[in-house]
Parts: C-alpha cells; structure tokens; sequence
C-alpha cells in the first residue's frame, strides 16, 4: 500500500491539501455541531503551561456580518487607494512564473482584474497606482471584499487574555503562538467540513476601523482582539476570486531547513 493510500494519513493528507479560501461560500448556516466541533480541535492545540490564553467569538448576527463586512470593504478600498497595500506588500507579489519558481514563496500575481491585466508589471508604480484609481479599482476591490464578508454566514474572532498576552514579553510569544496553533486546528478541520475560511485581515490594517470591529465585539478591557475570519461551506464550483492573493508554492527543502547547523542547506531528491 502506498503512503498516501494508508488510513492513518489521512490527517495528514487533509493537512497538505490545507488552504485559504478566497471565494465565496454557500448562504447556508454551519451548523452549531461543526461550531463547536471547530471550537473543540482549536482547544486541542497546546498552550504554555496549558494556559489556554485564547478566546473566541461566533458570530451569526446578519446586522454584525454585514457592519464588518462594510468596515472590511472600506478598509480595503482605503488601503490600496492610499497605496499603503501596495507599498507595505509589494515584496511578496512575483511577476513571473520563473520568479515565482526560484524563490517559490509569495504571491504570482497572475489574476488581476480585467481591466489592469495589461498592466501587470507597473501595478506596483506610482503611474500604476494612478492608473488604478483611475479606474476605480480601489473601490471595486474593496466591494468585492465586502461582498465576500456580508456573504458569510460565520465569522469567527480570535482574541487573547491579556493577563497571559503581554506583548513584548515571552508570555506574549507564547501566547501568539498557542493561538495560532489553535487557529491552525481550525484551519485544518475546516477542510474535512467542507468549509472554508480566510483572514478578513484589512481592518487591522487601520486602527480606527479595528476599534470599531472590537465596539460591535464589544470586546471587555482584559481581553486583545487579535483576528477575524470568516468561514462557511464552500460550494461545488470553484471560481476564483478578482484577486486571488492565495498561493500553493512552497520552498523546497534547502531553500528553508538545514542540517546539524544553519551553514548546511538539506538536500532531498527529486
Ligand atoms: C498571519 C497570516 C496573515 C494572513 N493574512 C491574509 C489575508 O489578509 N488575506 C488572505 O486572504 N489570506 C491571508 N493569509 C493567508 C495566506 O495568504 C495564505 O496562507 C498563503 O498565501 C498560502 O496559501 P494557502 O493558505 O492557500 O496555502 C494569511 C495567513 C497568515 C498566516
């Protein structure tokens, strides 16, 4: 029997073929059983001295969805009209295949909207950016985000205990990486749901609109908002979103592990 044949591997099948959904999802409800089933693998995660420092919030409110879906599509459209997206993540976007071949890590911007496709390689200049607003790109793209978020019908919020969440400090450290070890369990189990889920990642960008996300949280003062995701199940046809900022390109071994010590790249055959 073949590895990938065996039983036993199937969790670690469903971890390989993990992935960020950046389309949209099906209306219907999750149900609360695949809820708490989401909330008990992301408990199952490890946390220093089992503190379990995390804390979520499940929301289903139509008027909550559909506020942060318009704080997210804002944001967005705010970002990249400012030209801060691009500023600030201009260095993970590749150009080209061979590009994206030798470094294997980013994003191949390989799908941009209609209208830009020419364009590809100046997106990223200031006659680039020009151009785009313009166009009205930043507000189609922050429409298509709002449209992705009102159509959720989950959104997940992650937050910290700030008694264990002290930023700066180890205990901050460990505390960012038990959530996001619990987050990880989320994201993995997803997949054997048939959901799926992605960051709804620019109001955090912006602090007054990530204020305003913990006032509808209403997030008390001992606790740290520290993400938002949306999920639900995916539908049969995947049709992929005006941009799709997701990639399946991994590095191969001795671009990211060594041996023995850092001087001495892993090598694997191919
Ligand atoms: C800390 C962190 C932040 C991320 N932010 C976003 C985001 O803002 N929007 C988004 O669609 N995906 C986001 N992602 C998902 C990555 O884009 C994605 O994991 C990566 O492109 C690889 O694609 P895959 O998850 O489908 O394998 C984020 C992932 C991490 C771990």
């Amino acid at each position: 029997m073949t590895i990938a044949a065996r039983p036993e591997t199937l969790l670690i099948q469903g971890m390989l073929a993990r992935r960020t959904t950046n389309g949209s999802f099906r209306p219907d409800p999750v149900s609360r059983e695949h809820q708490h089933l989401l909330m008990r693998v992301a408990q199952a995660a490890p946390s220093h001295f089992n503190s379990q420092p995390w804390r979520f919030v499940l929301i289903e409110n139509s008027q909550t969805i559909q506020e942060i879906a318009r704080i997210s599509g804002e944001s967005m459209t705010e970002l990249i009209e400012a030209g801060v997206f691009f500023e600030r993540y201009r260095r993970y976007f590749r150009f080209s295949e061979a590009e994206m071949n030798a470094r294997r890590d980013g994003i191949h911007i390989d799908h941009l909207p209609g209208p830009l496709r020419p364009f590809t390689r100046q997106v990223f200049s200031d006659a680039g950016l020009r151009l785009m607003r313009q166009l009205g790109v930043p507000r189609k793209l922050g429409e298509d985000n709002r449209r992705l978020v009102a159509g959720s019908p989950l959104l997940l919020a992650a937050l910290l205990d700030k008694t264990e969440y002290h930023p700066g400090e180890l205990s901050g450290f460990y505390s960012v990486f038990g959530l996001g070890a619990a987050i990880e369990n989320i994201w993995n189990a997803v997949g054997a749901l048939g959901m799926g889920i992605q960051f709804v990642s620019t109001p955090m960008e912006i602090p007054r609109q990530w204020q305003a996300i913990g006032g509808l949280l209403r997030v008390p003062d001992h606790l740290e908002l520290m993400a938002v995701y949306r999920l639900g199940y995916l539908p049969d046809e995947d049709r992929r979103p005006a941009i799709d900022w997701s990639s399946r390109h991994r590095k191969h071994l001795e671009q990211f592990v060594s041996r023995e010590t850092c001087d001495l790249p892993e090598t694997e055959p191919r």
